[in-house]
């Protein structure tokens, strides 16, 4: 049984006119329900439909799209659909319509078909390319979606869209669903919140159990201190690059900045390896390097080396060194110390965020997006002066890492 306020959200939203709203925008605590709420309306939907029709699951990472589809399998007795493991598709016997459970992290892969109802679940750590392939999906069959996740910074399409829908746009409805109506309903117990209060961050808890976005959205960089550093790309000669190779699905990145710590030059392609490694020589020159040679970057700085002149030096990623990395960037970004041009570098430092580990915070990009510009940069800085000041953190961080 879903509490009133989950069912009003997820089955019954209404439009500022009182409307059925096609479009629902759900802005709610953690272990709210948001998810097993959708999972019943989902299926729903599929179980009132026609023979092959289409509805989707999309969560921004694999991995919860299967999580999903376990629980909507648990959910509903055996014998009611069959199951598809590999695919993540569950039919359902009675109408013979296909539920699918799907990764958005290839946006082109969401194109295509028609759509008869989608949730998308965890938006705000999805792309907005995605929201808009998933959005294509669904103007032949006007079909409904439901939008669901934690609130996370201001600087994203679910959070945009759902202050449209607050704001009262036709055939959208907006809900905010704290962790406190989660216990008075009874489906989560007040000892949690207390517990998570405690432990967390202030501006990670007030996200996560009252839905209310930090300023910064936990970026580690300070959303603030990037605009800063927004210059148009210098054309002065390149003192220091910074290389990160591609790995499986991302690019590989080459980042030059001048002798004023300015961006002037950089590249992005995804190339076999023995053109990628032309690519970089020939780019390079004579300038000094710091190579990516994690794994299979390692015997690519080696080729590198044995070019006549070339001055590449290797840097290994590990947990710890990556920090470091990213603590060097961070300096330079708050001291303002480098200057980079908006577009895909600028966009990459604004998805960073904080994550909260037992052993300390760390800097990462969320799942399922690309850190490779950033890892790029912070290698030119590293490889040159502009990251060699004390870091400073932000006056959370200080006051969460006094606490352990
Ligand atoms: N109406 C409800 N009745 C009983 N249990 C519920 C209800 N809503 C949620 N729960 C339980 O609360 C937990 C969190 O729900 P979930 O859907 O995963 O939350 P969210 O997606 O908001 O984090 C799950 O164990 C779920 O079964
Ligand atoms: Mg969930």
């Amino acid at each position: 049984m879903l509490y009133p306020k989950q069912e009003h959200a997820i089955f019954y939203p209404r439009d500022s006119s009182g409307a059925i709203a096609r479009f629902s925008f759900i802005e709610a605590a953690t272990k709210t329900g948001k998810t097993v709420g959708c999972i019943a309306w989902l299926f729903e939907q599929a179980l009132f439909a026609k023979d092959g029709n289409n509805f989707w699951w999309v969560a921004p990472v694999y991995k919860q799209a299967e999580i999903a589809f376990t629980r909507m399998k648990r959910a509903y007795p055996v014998g009611t659909f069959d199951a598809n493991e590999g695919d993540l598709i569950l039919k359902v016997v009675v109408s013979g319509a296909i539920i699918w459970f799907k990764s958005a992290e290839k946006p082109d892969n969401l194109y295509g078909e028609d759509v008869y109802a989608a949730v998308i679940d965890e938006a705000s750590r999805m792309r907005e390319e995605s929201w808009h392939a998933i959005r294509s999906t669904l103007t032949a069959t006007r079909g409904p979606c439901r939008f669901i996740g934690n609130v996370k910074g201001r600087k994203n399409w679910f959070y945009a869209l759902a202050r449209k829908a607050e704001h009262g746009e036709a055939g959208m409805a907006y809900f905010k669903i704290l962790a406190s109506d989660a216990v008075a309903a009874g489906v989560l117990a007040d000892a949690e919140i207390q517990e998570a209060k405690r432990d967390l961050p202030e501006q990670v808890f007030r996200e996560l159990y009252l839905a209310e976005p930090s300023d910064d959205g936990g970026n580690p960089f300070g959303l603030k201190a990037i605009a800063q550093c927004i210059a148009p790309m210098s054309s002065a000669a390149p003192r220091v690059w910074g290389w990160d190779l591609a790995k499986h699905v991302d690019w590989t990145v080459g980042t030059a900045l001048d002798d004023a710590g300015r961006v002037c030059r950089h590249e992005r392609f995804q190339l076999p390896w023995d053109a990628t490694m032309n690519r970089i020589a020939t780019t390079t020159g004579r300038v000094a390097a710091l190579v990516d040679s994690t794994g299979v970057g390692d015997p690519i700085l080696e080729m590198l080396q044995k070019n006549l002149g070339s001055k590449f030096e290797g840097y290994n990623f590990s947990s710890p060194s990556k920090q470091k990395l990213m603590e060097g960037l961070a300096v330079a970004i708050q001291q303002s110390t480098i200057k980079f041009p908006d577009g895909v570098i600028r966009s990459e430092l604004e998805d960073f965020e904080y994550e909260y580990t037992r052993t300390g915070v760390r800097y990462s990009a969320p799942e399922g997006f690309h850190d490779d510009c950033v890892c790029s940069l912070a290698l030119a800085v590293m490889h040159s002066s502009h990251a060699r000041k004390p870091l400073v953190f932000s006056d959370e961080v200080m006051r969460w890492s006094a606490q352990r």
